[in-house]
């Protein structure tokens, strides 16, 4: 623990030690890192029946809808160079299988995004390469269906809809969405969707074309005026507010970012524990991972991810100690969504500054999945083994092996999957 070497101190002083506060820590060297990021700029997902643009979206992305641009190639070189420089000195100058780990969504836009981004991070993936020395990367993934970590089990899980149900029937909730009626009924008449009593999720698509459209050079519709946009991004943030945030945040954070994060400290508890070279996993996902994720760590803010935007965990051992024990280690958070300027430092709350990892694992415990199962269906779940350090790994394998075998028997449609409606 952080005030360990506190036990050396005068009895009279042990008294004080409930007042002292276990900060700060200095920060010594870098020993673990994983980051999970957004893929980059990507045609919008779908157009609306009135659209004036559906003809020109096939000129402007021929790829198709949902595929990455060659601006989002650009954002992830630009981001895997911003992490190279970032972990110079911490990670090998090439490529080493041993120390970096990478795994993907099963979408083309994030297997792309995850290959533009280790170009940046490694000079043999790097463009311009001569031919001789250019090696690629690999990015691990599994099929959609299977994907526990980086896409979650919303639709497919009852304890999810209760919560979520819980979220959307709150006076909060009904008060906004009566104020946004006749707004959505406009709305219906100009795009010929059917909005009113709908998914929002439906809502923030029409927002998603038209933000795409517009980064793209394609003159909005006259109804589309920044007012209309700022609504959609309200009703949008109430949509992604139910899915991630309160009432019972923490309980929808263990079915869905929650995994994700208990999947990053097994990581990191694993290669301690084996004393594996491993130092960095990446995570090459979508803003409703992103979104999960902050929710799991109590930091959503209302504030959509953008394109390439990175949260990091930097698992560092306090200075001036050989000892290998986890309780040596902080973890500090940052947020890359703006690459003109330097990432954000993030606290967990409660926990300023660095985090002691024991005080991290206790303050998330409550957003992780626990250690009898997630309760995706309600009490039903086989119990696994308690999580120590080395059966942390084998008790979140447990766990998700109980879940796809638990959600196996129901017919999944990729639909079921989706994390609100789908990862974008
Ligand atoms: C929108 O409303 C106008 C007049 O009320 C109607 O003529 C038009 O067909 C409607 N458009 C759509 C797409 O429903
Ligand atoms: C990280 O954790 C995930 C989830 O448990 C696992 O699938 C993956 O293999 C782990 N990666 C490494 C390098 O340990
Ligand atoms: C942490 O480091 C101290 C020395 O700085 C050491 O005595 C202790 O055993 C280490 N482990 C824990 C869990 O505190
Ligand atoms: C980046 O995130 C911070 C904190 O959530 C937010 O205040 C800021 O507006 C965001 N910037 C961009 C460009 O998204």
């Amino acid at each position: 623990m952080a005030w360990t070497g506190f036990w050396g101190l005068p009895a009279g002083l042990l008294l004080l030690l409930p007042l002292l506060q276990p900060q700060p820590l200095t920060e010594g060297p870098l020993v673990f890192v994983a980051v999970v990021f957004r893929h980059g700029d990507r045609a919008p997902l779908a157009s609306y029946p009135t659209d004036p643009h559906k003809e020109a979206i096939a000129a402007v992305w021929p790829r198709g809808l949902g595929q990455l641009t060659g601006e989002g190639v650009r954002q992830q070189l630009e981001l895997g160079r911003f992490l190279r420089s970032r972990y110079e000195a911490f990670l090998s100058p090439e490529y080493r299988r041993e120390e970096v780990y990478v795994r993907s969504t099963d979408f083309d836009r994030t297997l792309e995004s995850a290959q533009a981004n280790l170009a940046g991070l490694f000079p043999e993936a790097a463009p311009g390469r001569p031919e001789a020395a250019w090696r690629p990367i690999p990015v691990h993934t599994v099929p959609i269906t299977e994907d526990k970590l980086l896409r979650f089990p919303m639709r497919s899980c009852p304890r999810y809809h209760e919560l979520l149900r819980e979220a959307t029937e709150a006076a909060e909730y009904q008060t906004a969405l009566e104020g946004w009626t006749d707004f959505l009924t406009h709305l219906e008449n100009v795009t010929g969707l059917l909005l009113v009593g709908e998914p929002l999720r439906r809502a923030w698509k029409v927002l998603d074309t038209l933000i795409c459209q517009q980064a793209h050079g394609l003159p909005l519709p006259s109804w589309a005026s920044p007012k209309v946009l700022r609504t959609l991004a309200q009703i949008s943030a109430l949509d992604i507010g139910a899915h991630v945030g309160p009432p019972r945040a923490a309980e929808k954070a263990q079915l869905t970012g929650g995994i994700l994060l208990d999947a990053i400290l097994a990581n990191f508890s694993r290669a301690q524990h084996l004393g594996l070279p491993l130092k960095m996993v990446m995570y090459s996902a979508h803003d409703s991972t992103l979104l999960a994720l902050q929710g799991a760590l109590g930091l959503y803010d209302g504030h959509t991810p953008p394109y390439a935007a990175c949260l990091g965990f930097e698992f560092r051992r306090c200075l001036g100690d050989p000892d290998e024990d986890a309780g040596n280690v902080t973890i500090s958070l940052f947020y890359r969504n703006d690459s003109t300027g330097l990432p954000l430092p993030l606290s967990l709350p409660g926990c300023p500054g660095a985090c002691p990892l024991a005080r991290f694992r206790q303050l998330t415990a409550p957003a992780r999945p626990p250690a009898h199962g997630v309760p995706c269906h309600g009490s039903h779940e086989p119990a696994t083994p308690a999580a120590t350090v080395v059966p942390l790994l084998a008790g979140a394998v447990a766990v998700l092996t109980a879940l796809s075998v638990g959600l196996g028997l129901l017919a999944w449609r990729p639909s079921c999957l989706r994390a609100w409606g789908g990862p974008v």
